[in-house]
């Protein structure tokens, strides 16, 4: 898009007016352009959420749940979150006082960032990583330094580039585990050493674990399960683990004066989250283990069937993810711009995220999600060998 010269613009906030139109944008016209398109760059799965859940969720309508709700969220909704996570990582919440419903994991992520950051405060972002957080903390006038992940047999997130670069001045650090677009994880021992040092040195840690649900190897660390939320911000969102991103629905989980915080925040900008979400999800949550299960091994055969499908192309290099839903391939040997890669698959009807979307270390990449029908797969996989084809 031109830049505008108007009397207007020239109003706005700098750091607003001087960043670019989003390239994600650009992105979504030019597919839009394409007929026939195989989608493989979606950033959500695209499966059916469960039948019960759908139910409960008439149910409510129904019976007029069509309303505002509390700012934190009824209730139910948080009993069964305390639930769900005691379940799952062993760590007693508070209902009433840590948790926070939220319009999906962003609201959370965005009321975190925006009562602890302040203009010039120093955070720590994951490279690659998920594109959003730079841009929320950009706005608000932080100051982003990158921590690599690391690619070997396995991406990982490494514990020490993290630590190696936290000082006093380190207001927040960013993990995303498992992560968006490598599958990375920070192993229950870099999770420590990471809290630990952040309460020495009074660091907030934000932890993004909107992708629990699909860890492929072991089981998911979650930094709740290290039982102190001093320094913690947990993330989770319904939007990956239950095919519901459009319902926006997630929560926070944190200190009470923290959440207190954030609540009184969210009042000016949403008020409350879904209600039918809220009042489906308090049912279907403490009955939704097999359907998780089902997700992350339908999700699993077809993250085998597409690594090993890109790892037969010649010049393709495909580190199998350790969880998430996407998996994050070198193509440089082929084709070293991720636009013009991106570009060369669009043409060949196959629809990815450039790599470079994603920071740093992403050029020469794409990204490519596999929660999909596998006959997607299957045909993606043929149209990118021929597209490649040298
Ligand atoms: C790493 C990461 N965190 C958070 C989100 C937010 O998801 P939602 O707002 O749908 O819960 C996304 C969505 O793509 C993501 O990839």
């Amino acid at each position: 898009m031109e830049k505008d010269d108007s009397k207007a613009v020239k109003r706005l906030k700098p750091v607003v007016r001087e960043s670019d139109s989003s390239p994600m944008r650009e992105m979504m016209k030019m597919m839009e352009e394409h007929k026939d398109l195989l989608s493989l760059s979606a950033g959500e799965a695209n499966f059916d959420p469960p039948e019960q859940l759908i139910n409960l969720a008439i149910d409510a309508m129904r019976k007029d749940k069509n309303r505002y709700t509390s700012t934190n969220g009824i209730p139910e909704i948080r009993e069964a979150v305390a639930r769900f996570v005691y379940d799952q990582w062993g760590v007693k919440v508070d209902p009433g006082q840590n948790i926070l419903m939220t319009v999906g994991g962003m609201e959370a992520i965005f009321l975190a960032a925006r009562i602890v950051l302040e203009k010039g405060d120093r955070v720590l972002l994951p490279d690659p990583g998920w594109g959003v957080m730079r841009t929320v903390v950009e706005r608000l006038g932080a100051v982003i330094d990158y921590y690599p992940l690391r690619e070997g047999e396995q991406w990982i997130i490494d514990h020490d580039a993290i630590l190696s670069r936290m000082n006093e001045n380190t207001k927040l650090v960013v993990v995303n585990t498992p992560s968006n677009p490598t599958g990375a994880t920070l192993s229950r021992e870099g999770f420590g050493a990471l809290l630990e040092r952040a309460e020495k040195l009074g660091t907030f840690i934000l932890s993004d674990e909107v992708y629990h649900n699909y860890v492929y190897e072991g089981q998911h660390v979650s930094g709740l399960s290290f039982d102190s939320l001093d320094n913690l911000i947990f993330v989770n969102s319904f939007s990956k683990a239950f095919a519901v991103t459009g319902w926006r629905l997630g929560y926070a989980i944190a200190h009470p004066w923290i959440i207190r915080q954030m609540g009184i925040f969210k009042e000016s900008i949403s008020l409350c989250s879904f209600s039918i979400g809220q009042w489906a999800m308090s049912e279907f949550l403490p009955v939704c283990k097999g359907y998780l299960q089902e997700a992350r091994e339908f999700c699993r055969k077809n993250m085998e069937m597409l690594v090993e499908g890109l790892q037969a192309i010649p010049g393709v290099r495909c580190t199998p993810p350790l969880g998430g839903l996407y998996v994050f391939p070198d193509f440089s040997e082929i084709e070293p711009s991720s636009q013009e890669l991106f570009k060369r698959l669009l043409n060949a009807g196959v629809a990815v995220a450039p790599g470079a979307f994603f920071g740093s270390q992403g050029e020469g990449r794409a990204r490519l999600m596999f929660a999909c029908p596998p006959e997607r797969i299957e045909k993606g996989l043929e149209r990118i060998r021929a597209a490649l084809d040298r």
